[in-house]
């Protein structure tokens, strides 16, 4: 049996961050060996800026043309959640259903509330730390699964974390919310951390970032003494673990 197996990521331009991508990627392809490994890009933008630089840079429509043939074909998205991004990718599988009878999407890292579970002890077990409390910055989105984020505090919250904030760039709750919270809590030291595959443009800079506006001095702004982790997500191997648990379910 011919297969395929397609990683779908939305690309980085921060060459330091790709090594997250890349990590997450190594341990999908070494759970499916046998089949054949293709990489696409769904941000244009970022397609652009590598081929610019000489890279190869392909849509998922670029990669699904060119499997015909293959009996099975598998797409996992390295995506965090369901979203707009996600509803895009859905999309073009459908798309393609007829002409690769064998095609299959995979679900994004945060699925359904195991998942959240599972993150949860991860990130408590890979920043351990002594009155410091810990700020996720998750990037959020206008789509339905942008709850996501919220949800995530809440299943830190039952587990007895009352020290662990989750806020985003670009949804619910944003930056404002959380100071609000950490205020009302008392907190003088916080541990930033992205909640994203990446350390990329959002984390280096509207999270640890020299602009004013930036969490890290917004933070301190407060009297808060702030520390970063630029990482992203997928550098750890507790997360790679769980994409390929997710891989393997199919
Ligand atoms: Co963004």
């Amino acid at each position: 049996m011919k297969q395929a197996l397609v990683i779908v990521s939305f690309g980085t331009s921060v060459p330091a961050a790709r090594k997250s991508i890349d990590a997450v990627t190594r341990a999908m392809a070494a759970c499916m060996p046998e089949a054949d490994l293709f990489l696409a890009l769904t941000s244009p933008t970022i397609r652009r800026k590598l081929r610019a630089r000489g890279e190869q840079a392909f849509s998922l429509e670029e990669i699904l043309e060119a499997l015909a043939g293959y009996d099975r074909v598998v797409v996992q998205p390295t995506h965090l959640l369901y979203g707009i991004e996600y509803d895009r990718i859905r999309e073009t599988v459908a798309a393609f259903a007829r002409r690769l009878p064998g095609l299959v999407l995979g679900t994004p890292l945060l699925a359904g509330t195991e998942d959240l579970q599972a993150l949860a002890g991860i990130l408590l077990e890979a920043h351990p730390r002594s009155g410091e409390a810990m700020v996720l910055m998750g990037h959020g989105t206008e789509h339905f699964a942008n709850l996501v984020y919220p949800a995530f505090q809440t299943v830190l919250r039952l587990r007895g974390c009352s020290d662990v904030y989750v806020g985003t760039v670009e949804g619910w709750p944003g930056i404002g919310d959380v100071i609000d919270q950490l205020k009302a809590d008392g907190v003088k030291k916080a541990l930033l951390v992205p909640m994203m595959l990446v350390a990329g443009d959002h984390a280096c800079n509207d999270m640890a970032g020299l602009e004013p506006d930036s969490w890290k001095n917004q933070l301190e702004a407060q009297g808060i003494a702030v520390r970063c982790h630029l990482e992203g997500l997928g550098s750890l191997e507790a997360v790679q673990a769980l994409y390929c648990r997710h891989l393997r379910m199919l």
